[in-house]
């Protein structure tokens, strides 16, 4: 059931696989509606339900993806594209493996350019010159973060390189076999600004390590030092949560 809770229309699931599950359904709704949607994906293990749910839509041939964009939200430094613990890595096993998106209708950062302002430019400008973003699927980090913009990140940045965080490269090293050496401490992220410009947002979380933050991203002050509060300026976010991921927000107590 949806509730409103200030700007936020909210979804209590009691497990992450029904989040996953609710997510693709919300995914699959925007592209059946606009079958050339420019769609922001996120990576991590929150978005990983949703991806198994949206491949077995098309190979049941109930979503056709074809002729939707997609844009990551981000990317590490310093890692090629075949390397297993990049993002580009897991979107093809994710998804672009399994589903006919035609491969120039997905993008992802390229940190691994002499001019990582000039890429950030391009892809920005890529996004734009297709009308903008659809709907944006974000996570959140333990720490509030969106894409991989970390506490502090100013809220009109756009698309850029930044350090990464020790709690966020612990949150990644399932990436690289557990260990947190070998994550990047750099990456490529699409800003705050970038985000806030989506038409839609639906933002995820599973567990109860996301509680607090899920909290003050609904209640909190709007600060950069938790820049998924931010989201509580957008006109249409929807929050998906598994129920511990929901266990600090009043209204589901
Ligand atoms: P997670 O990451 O899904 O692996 O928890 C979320 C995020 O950092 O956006």
């Amino acid at each position: 059931m949806q509730k409103q809770v200030s700007n936020f229309h909210l979804q209590v699931l009691e497990t992450e696989e029904e989040v996953g599950k609710a997510a693709a359904d919300f995914v699959a709704a925007q592209v059946r509606q606009k079958p050339e949607s420019v769609l922001l994906l996120p990576t991590g293990r929150t978005p990983l339900d949703m991806y198994r749910n949206l491949v077995e839509m098309v190979k049941s041939g109930n979503l056709d993806l074809h002729y939707v964009h997609t844009f990551n939200l981000d990317e590490f430094c310093g890692l090629s594209s075949d390397h297993p613990g990049s993002y580009a890595q897991y979107m093809r096993e994710a998804l672009f493996d399994h589903v006919a998106i035609p491969e120039d209708h997905t993008h992802i950062l390229n940190c691994a350019t002499p001019d990582p302002k000039a890429e950030a430019a391009l892809y920005d400008a890529a996004m734009h010159a297709l009308g903008g973003v659809d709907l944006a699927v974000l996570g959140i980090g333990v720490n509030g973060h969106i894409g991989f913009n970390e506490p502090g990140s100013s809220f009109s940045s756009g698309t850029r390189v930044v350090p990464i965080r020790e709690e966020t490269r612990e949150a990644n090293a399932f990436l690289f076999d557990g260990i947190i050496d070998e994550v990047p401490k750099e990456a490529m992220t699409v800003g705050i600004a970038t985000i806030m410009e989506s038409r839609q947002i639906l933002l995820l979380a599973t567990g109860e390590s996301k509680a607090d933050v899920v909290y003050g991203m609904i209640y909190g002050p709007v600060t950069p030092e938790l820049p998924a509060s931010i989201l509580q300026k957008h006109p249409d976010v929807t929050v998906i949560l598994d129920r511990e991921a929901a266990s600090k927000l009043p209204q589901v107590k």
